[in-house]
């Protein structure tokens, strides 16, 4: 039985990368929705359907446990595929999503209490960040900022691009106007890595950016080793898979450009 790593696109390969280097014995799919992304400008029904479907797609090709390595899916679909999905699908298997994981960390990491979260306009509008951190952490004050742009940079390999750096300083110009006690940007969305040499650019050095690949990476470690009944249904071959929904061509050069080193992948429909 393998891990399956689920995204939009290209952004769960921050993930993916990163849970690779943490956990590399175990066998992995990767499955990123190309052909219909982006997810973030979509409506709740429309990411909840899509990403049932692909969670259910990466069971059928042999996954025990699925990574929605996407905030939006994770935002818009986690809860209700585990409460209402997985109990008929099978009850033995898990999804997991990466809102959580990062909520946790957010308070080691701030030292002003005040932090910034970039995300899609998908996961902004759900909430999610803000209501678990409420739950969590109570005094940490935290201001969102939608970056509808940022995505289709990425997937159209435009994340170098002179127009990158126009939309990247818009936003974080944005964010700290409205609080300057910001010490800390969450990337709230797994594609947001890509772009994090220019956002480094455009911010005082005083000012973390957290990139959520190694803190999931972290978490997923710690879960498999507090529940053996998932981890001992793990093989452990090292193999990789990728699938898309886009042609390979496509998926292959930007995916080898991305995790610096060429993958060839394999085209499914949902
Ligand atoms: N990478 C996804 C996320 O973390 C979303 C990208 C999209 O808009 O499809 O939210």
């Amino acid at each position: 039985m393998k891990i399956g790593v689920f995204d939009s696109g290209y952004g769960g390969l921050t993930i993916l990368k990163e849970i690779r280097k943490r956990l590399p014995k175990y066998d992995y799919i990767y499955l990123g929705d190309n052909a219909r992304n982006p997810y973030g400008t979509r409506s709740f029904e429309i990411v909840y359907e899509f990403t049932l479907q692909a969670v259910k797609a990466l069971f059928e090709r042999g996954c025990h446990l699925v990574i929605l390595a996407c905030n939006t899916a994770s935002a818009k679909a986690l809860r209700s595929i585990q409460q209402n999905d997985l109990p008929e699908i099978d009850p033995s298997k898990r999804v997991l999503g990466v809102i959580r994981p990062t909520v946790e960390i957010i308070p080691q990491l701030t030292s002003s209490n005040h932090v910034g979260l970039l995300a899609t306009p998908g996961t902004v509008n759900s909430d999610s960040y803000a209501l678990e951190l409420r739950k969590l952490s109570p005094e940490i004050k935290l201001t969102q900022k939608a970056c509808p742009m940022w995505v289709p940079i990425v997937e159209n390999n435009e994340f170098n691009s002179p127009g990158a750096d126009y939309f990247v300083r818009k936003e974080l110009d944005y964010l700290l106007e409205k609080d300057p006690l910001i010490d800390t940007i969450v990337l709230g969305c797994t594609h947001y890595p890509l772009l994090l040499d220019k956002i480094k650019t455009f911010l005082p050095d005083n000012i973390k950016v957290v990139c959520q690949g190694p803190l999931v990476a972290d978490s997923l470690a710690d879960y498999l080793q507090r529940h053996p009944e998932i981890e001992s249904r793990l093989s452990t071959t090292a193999g990789m898979t990728y699938l898309t929904t886009e042609h390979t061509d496509k998926f292959d050069s930007l995916a080898s450009l991305f995790l610096g080193r060429s993958i060839t992948s394999h085209t499914i429909s949902l």
